[in-house]
């Protein structure tokens, strides 16, 4: 309860909800998630809409209705919203009846809105809410005016500016079709009045739904109905298929990228980056083409990222470089130097001043500062300590088909080159291991361990076995 908020307003104690509409499948996505959980920017749109009236000064609870694939919702969202569910999608008006009981408090007021709607902002959403409160309204309407008002539910006012109705282009007359004000579907309404008109919504002769838009017709006689315009109509754009989609992630990265400039932020071809609303990057980052960046990543200052890179939930320290690859859920410290073709992930924390080079991955591990792993090695399961150097096609052997095992490994230890170290195992500080060792059991602090077969050389077998005659003048 924002207590302060509504002392301003004069309305003490008052329950604001948010009641959001996403029990639709979205058929028009031709998509197996349902629409409200298609990505926008790697992030699902109803993420950005449960997280709007998280931030929102006013909206003290959120309730989903949510119907088609209602397991997604339940998996991602439980303990941030309380479900309503809607087993046949008979219309919104239908929808918002399946979730009235959640509405305890009568005296308070409800912001309805739609789950396909991703950009409406907080700032946006108390605005509306206050203008409501203080205008002492019972309904307000939010709206919007288009030059081309499509298929959207036409708004009907009289002389004074009430609200009458809203008609659905499907049942509107070619007059009302000329109308430019047209429904968001984003609504308050005080609770009570909603509760008690809810329930005389008829089903609609044409489609069979019940119209959520038919409560302004019921209510408009007896009682307040304002209309709230949006003028950026980004805000209210809903999502009805992938063209959209795509529309309103072009525009959001924009302003993503344009916001990351003017901050300082250097980017190449800013058209081919993708930054996630929730990363954080700081000012004198370079971050060249084709380069995505993904989650509550944050990349920190004079880093070089791209091209070619993809960072997911990833925290990228001061002046480390990352060029063509890809780095999941991990950590990279200061100066370190990653790529080109590096694959860094599970929970992997990269130390200072560490070279990870041309197709090296690793796995759920710690290397510690200073290391190297330049080129062609796979580090699983382990943890390596400072001053490591991994030689090129190394490999820590964590998998026998069945368990993954660890290995671990102290400072200052030379790997040679082409290695198998068969985890479970542990290497002491100060060791060397011998090029082309496959290595069993632990190794002891300051030794040097080759586990390998001694070489042998037959002299002359080349022309015995070919036939051939040695020419002794080296021609
Ligand atoms: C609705 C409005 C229209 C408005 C437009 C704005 C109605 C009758 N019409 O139309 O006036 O201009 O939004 O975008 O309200 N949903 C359910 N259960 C249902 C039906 C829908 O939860 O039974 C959810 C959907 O998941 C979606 C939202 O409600 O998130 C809106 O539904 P949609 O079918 O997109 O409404 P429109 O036809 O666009
Ligand atoms: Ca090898």
């Amino acid at each position: 309860m924002h207590y302060n908020n509504y002392i301003k307003l004069g309305v003490v104690n008052l329950k604001t909800y948010a009641l959001v509409l996403a029990a639709g499948k979205g058929t028009r996505m031709k998509s197996n998630i349902p629409k409200c959980a298609f990505p926008i920017l790697d992030k699902p749109i109803i993420e950005y809409v449960v997280e709007r009236f998280e931030k929102s000064k006013y909206v003290d609870e959120t309730i989903l209705i949510v119907g088609y694939k209602k397991e997604y919702f339940y998996e991602h969202l439980s303990n941030r919203v309380i479900f309503a569910e809607q087993i046949e999608q008979k219309g919104t008006g239908h929808a918002v009846k399946c979730a009235i009981h959640h509405l305890e408090d009568k005296e308070g007021q409800t912001f309805i809105v739609p789950g396909d709607v991703p950009l409406l902002t907080p700032e946006l959403t108390d605005e509306i809410i206050e203008k409501h409160l203080k205008e002492g309204n019972d309904l307000t309407v939010c709206t919007m005016i288009l030059d081309d008002p499509l298929q959207y539910g036409r708004i009907i006012k009289d002389s004074k500016g009430q609200v009458l109705k809203i008609v659905e282009h499907k049942n509107a007359t070619k007059k009302e079709r000329l109308v430019k004000e047209v429904n968001t579907s984003i609504y308050v309404v005080k609770n009570g009045l909603l509760l008690e008109h809810i329930n005389k919504i008829q089903h609609n002769e044409l489609t069979e739904e019940y119209y959520l838009t038919d409560i302004v017709e019921l209510m408009s006689a007896n009682y307040k109905v304002g209309a709230f315009v949006i003028e950026d109509t980004y805000q209210t754009a809903g999502i009805n298929d992938n063209k959209q989609a795509s529309a309103i992630e072009e525009y959001l990265k924009e302003k993503i990228n344009n916001k990351l400039m003017l901050n300082g932020v250097t980017m190449e071809s800013p058209q081919t980056i993708r930054v996630s609303v929730d990363a954080v990057i700081e000012p004198g980052v370079t971050i060249k083409q084709n380069t995505i960046i993904n989650g509550k990543s944050i990349i920190k200052k004079n880093s070089i990222i791209g091209p070619n890179t993809t960072i997911m939930n990833s925290k990228i320290d001061e002046e480390v470089i990352v060029e063509d690859s890809v780095i999941a859920n991990s950590t990279i410290g200061e100066k370190s130097y990653v790529g080109p073709f590096a694959h860094i992930r599970d929970l992997s924390v990269i130390g200072k001043n560490v070279r990870v080079g041309n197709f090296t991955e690793v796995k759920n591990s710690t290397i510690g500062d200073d290391s190297f792993a330049s080129h062609h090695a796979y580090i699983g399961d382990t943890k390596a300590g400072k001053r490591v150097n991994f030689g090129c096609g190394s490999v820590t052997v964590n998998f026998d088909g069945k368990e993954k095992y660890q290995t671990v490994i102290g400072n200052d230890v030379f790997i040679g080159c082409n290695v198998n170290l068969i985890a479970p195992i542990k290497i002491d500080d100060d060791v060397i291991i011998a090029a082309g060792s496959t290595i069993t059991e632990d190794v002891k602090k300051g030794s040097l361990a080759i586990a390998r077969n001694r070489q042998e050389v037959k002299e002359d077998f080349y022309y015995k076995h070919f036939n051939k005659i040695k020419n002794e003048n080296n021609k």
